[in-house]
């Protein structure tokens, strides 16, 4: 067990988060500089075990939610600043989908791509651990929701969630569904997988579209340190121009000051059950539930091979 310092509490995990960006820490690509060693692991609940002695708002024995790039996440007990932590009346896995799963999706729709009542909403990865929550997130305001996923199992989830349209990728050509069913376009498009998927989106923007680069999973896994796989993009102004849209990045280290009241709001809204949180520990889909740091990457490879239905946790004690 380590010790906090002065300005710092010590926390014993209870679950942490696993995150498709895992793997672009591990090689470098971003937080950390790929020189070893480093930590690995962004988020958990857990509860306080120690303070230093200049913490005066956090408690031994306390629950709290927390999320730190840059620290080790994967490990029993962990030394953090008092920053990013938010406390919760109890250490349930639930939590841990609100932090970087939940906030980037709320954040990222709302101040990225500023949906409204009445947007056709796109949303790749609808079944994941950020995908599930800007699913009901734009349902919430009051969109029309398209999600895309890759099994029976996951259009059964989304369905339950309220999406309006699931596209099973694996049976469904996206371009050909999003042409014959949407011809005039999608408002906003909320992409996290880049390469052909990236393409098909960007054609089937409506006029005055915003299509939110969030992620690039299907570069993610190749040896270079580019973390988008490349693309012909030298006609992007022309198709931006006719169509007066937008496509614009998000990454939630630039929405810092928005991290602390969208976190209140994601846990009222899942403490009062408006908000469902799917989230996938193993047991269901892998007949064994993933426990302890040996079993962290089991869990990466079972995200990555886009077996997780909602947000992939590891139980630590
Ligand atoms: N910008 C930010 O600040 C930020 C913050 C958090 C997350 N993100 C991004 O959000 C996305 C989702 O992250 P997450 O951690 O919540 O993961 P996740 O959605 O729980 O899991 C990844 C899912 O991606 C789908 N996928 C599609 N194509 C894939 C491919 N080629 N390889 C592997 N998976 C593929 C799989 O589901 P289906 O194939 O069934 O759809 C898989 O289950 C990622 O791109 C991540 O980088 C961005």
């Amino acid at each position: 067990m380590c010790h906090p310092g002065k300005d710092e509490i010590c926390v014993r995990n209870k679950f942490v988060g696993v995150n498709a960006t895992d793997v672009n820490m591990t090689k470098g690509r971003y937080f950390v500089s790929g020189k070893v060693p480093f930590g690995i692991g962004i988020e958990g609940v857990g509860e306080i075990v120690e303070v230093g002695e200049n913490v005066e708002n956090l408690k031994v024995g306390a629950n709290i939610a927390y999320m730190h790039s840059g620290r080790s996440a994967y490990a029993e007990y962990l030394c953090m600043p008092t920053t990013d932590i938010f406390p919760i009346p109890d250490a349930i896995p639930d939590y841990v989908a609100l932090l970087l799963s939940g906030l980037t999706a709320a954040i990222s729709l709302d101040k990225g791509a500023h949906i409204t009542a009445g947007d056709t909403v796109l949303i790749t990865a609808a079944a994941g651990g950020t995908g599930h929550v800007a699913v009901q997130w734009a349902k919430s305001v009051g969109c029309h929701v398209i999600g895309t996923c890759s099994s029976e199992e996951k259009e059964k989830m989304l369905k339950c969630l309220g999406c309006d349209r699931v596209i099973n990728y694996k049976n469904e050509d996206l371009g050909e569904v999003l042409a014959k069913e949407y011809p005039k376009g999608v408002n906003v498009i909320w992409e996290t997988i880049g390469g052909r998927i990236f393409e098909e989106c960007l054609k089937n923007l409506a006029t005055r579209g915003r299509l939110l680069i969030v992620g690039g999973i299907s570069g993610y896994k190749t040896e270079n340190k580019e973390i988008f796989t490349k693309l012909d993009l030298s006609n992007l102004p022309e198709q931006l121009l006719f169509k007066s849209a937008a496509v614009q990045g998000f990454f939630l280290p630039a929405y810092a000051e928005c991290k602390t009241p969208y976190f209140n709001y994601l846990k009222e809204n899942f403490e009062t059950g408006k908000l469902k949180i799917v989230y996938d520990n193993g047991e269901k889909t892998t007949g064994t539930e993933f426990f302890g740091v040996e079993d962290i990457i089991k869990a990466v490879e079972h995200l990555h091979c886009g077996r997780n239905i909602g947000k992939v946790i590891v139980r630590m004690a």
